[in-house]
């Protein structure tokens, strides 16, 4: 229906623009035959060649990316010959598209699976835009956009939610659903975007194929996510800035380290990795420097809105050191507090550092994968930790504590995925001490479908963190951020309890409430409200 509607509202824009269009087409072919002989410019598709929606990311005060990827046949390679296919684009300031201030052409190229990356420039900052593609005869579905504010500019007001873990076997994106709903300025994804996993029968839905090592396997299995019509709401509702956790690639793989060394070889994982770091910039609205370079892709950056919050995005995979005392949630080993031992590696810790000492937000976030905060897992005299998260890289989280206990940066906030439940905590300068000074506050949000078992035996433990305010493992969800001037509110937006065995979200319509909600004000601690 809704494609239906689109395809009539823009045949019409289109045909109006058809001189200009065909004018610009021209003259990119006369280019493109010198380069190319494969260019396509009247593709036929078996089927609807935007089965994967659009989307758009990264947004600057001047430039936004915009995405799709052609793919008429998604779940098998995604159905186009190997040509470059010319890709029209245009985006407006008004939702029927009339008042179109930039318009183009770009090749979708099999190198990156038919996908397109539009880094469109020259717009104004903080408003909204439309936008849409058109390949051939067909249309995209119309999507929106934000640019961020002027870098100082003063802004009264942002809001964005942010999510993680979505594992497709375990639920529907019901939270997506009310996410697309919301109003937001940003959509926020701190990894886990894809599961790796093989299709499991006994699941509510089942994953395409076994665990992907290709990079067409890859592909597809991104693909399949990418039909999901909740999820693509929130992508044409909103920019997004998204970074990975572990399964995007490998469960808790560590730089050139996969899970199972003894069932793989490093080539063989390096290549599987090359593999889903390609896989991933071809799905996601990424800028261009986060292209794969050999085995290596460009992740961490850093955003700004205005004078009110700056994030800055770590990659807490692709450099760290392999998980010490041999991963799990155990008891800690000597090699959980080896110096040498980074979640970041020292580049992008230096660089976190600086952007920190340089930032003029008034709210300085680290977005990022895993729980920052210490908790010991284990009730009484014996204690357990994952070693997977910040708790098994003691000293570099330490170094970062002194640091925004030395420093005093404004208002640090760790938003953090990974560990499917809720959480809100003080971060302490030193959790040895609860006496410490709070320097930060970390809110973890839950996950939007992923399974957590753990919740008996955390809440058994959580007198012992006394540091942590928050903690519910028993819905799923995500998490809605309200920052003005004089505080920071964070509603924890979560879905029904569902039953303890089974799929974690069963109804794709499950209504959302607002389960609790924290603030914190401008240099204050936070507080449930
Ligand atoms: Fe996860």
């Amino acid at each position: 229906m809704e494609r239906l509607y689109f395809e009539r509202l823009l045949s019409t824009r289109f045909k109006r623009r058809d001189i200009l269009l065909s004018a610009g087409l021209l003259t990119c072919f006369a280019i493109a035959s010198q380069w190319s002989s494969r260019v396509n410019a009247q593709p036929k598709f078996s089927a609807y060649p935007f089965s994967l929606g659009v989307a758009s990311g990264e947004p600057y005060p001047r430039s936004v990316v915009l995405w799709t990827r052609l793919a008429p046949d998604p779940l098998n390679g995604g159905g186009i010959s190997s040509e470059n296919i010319p890709v029209q684009w245009q985006i407006a300031t008004d939702e029927k598209l009339t008042q179109v201030v930039r318009s183009g052409t770009v090749y979708a190229i099999p190198e990156l699976g038919h996908s397109v990356h539009v880094v469109v420039d020259g717009l104004q900052p903080a408003r909204w835009y439309w936008y849409q593609f058109k390949v051939g005869n067909e249309v995209s579905p119309i999507g929106r956009t934000r640019t961020a504010p002027s870098v100082g500019q003063q802004i009264k007001q942002f809001r964005f939610a942010f999510a993680s873990c979505q594992n497709w076997q375990d639920g529907y994106f019901a939270a997506f659903k009310h996410m697309a709903e919301e109003e937001l300025d940003l959509v926020v994804h701190l990894g886990d975007y894809i599961y790796e996993g093989p299709a499991d029968s006994n699941r509510i839905r089942q994953h395409n194929g076994a665990e992907p090592v290709t990079l067409e396997e890859y592909r597809n299995r991104h693909a399949l996510y990418k039909t999901d019509p909740n999820l693509q709401a929130v992508h044409a509702a909103f920019p997004w800035i998204v970074t990975w956790d572990d399964h995007e690639v490998d469960n808790n793989w560590a730089d050139e380290i996969p899970q199972d060394p003894d069932r793989q070889s490093r080539d063989e994982f390096l290549a599987k990795r090359a593999a889903a770091f390609q896989a991933y910039y071809e799905h996601m609205p990424l800028r261009p420097f986060s292209k794969p370079k050999g085995i290596d892709l460009q992740l961490y950056r850093r955003l700004t809105f205005g004078d009110l919050v700056e994030f800055n995005v770590l990659d807490t995979r692709q450099y760290r050191t392999d998980q010490p005392c041999n991963d799990g949630i155990k008891p800690r080993c000597d090699e959980a507090f080896n110096p040498a031992a980074t979640l970041t590696g020292t580049e992008q810790e230096k660089w976190f550092f600086a952007g920190l000492d340089r930032s003029k937000a008034r709210w300085n976030v680290l977005a990022q994968q895993v729980v920052f905060t210490q908790h010991d897992w284990t009730a009484g005299e014996e204690s357990a930790f994952n070693v997977d998260a910040w708790d098994g890289y003691v000293a570099a989280r330490q170094r970062i504590l002194d640091f925004l206990n030395q420093r005093r940066p404004s208002n640090p906030i760790v938003i953090t995925g990974d560990t499917h439940s809720s959480w809100v905590s003080d971060l302490l300068a030193d959790f040895n001490n609860p006496d410490s000074p709070v320097v930060g506050t970390e809110f973890v949000g839950t996950s939007i479908t992923s399974n957590f078992t753990a919740s008996d035996r955390i809440e058994a433990a959580l007198p012992e963190s006394p540091w942590v305010k928050y903690f519910n493992g028993r819905q799923r969800g995500y998490v809605l951020c309200d920052i003005t001037r004089e505080r920071w509110r964070s509603d924890y937006r979560l879905l029904p309890q569902s039953a303890p065995s089974g799929a974690t979200v069963p109804n794709p319509n499950a209504p959302i409430t607002t389960a609790t909600s924290f603030e914190l004000p401008d240099k204050g601690v936070v507080k449930r409200v």
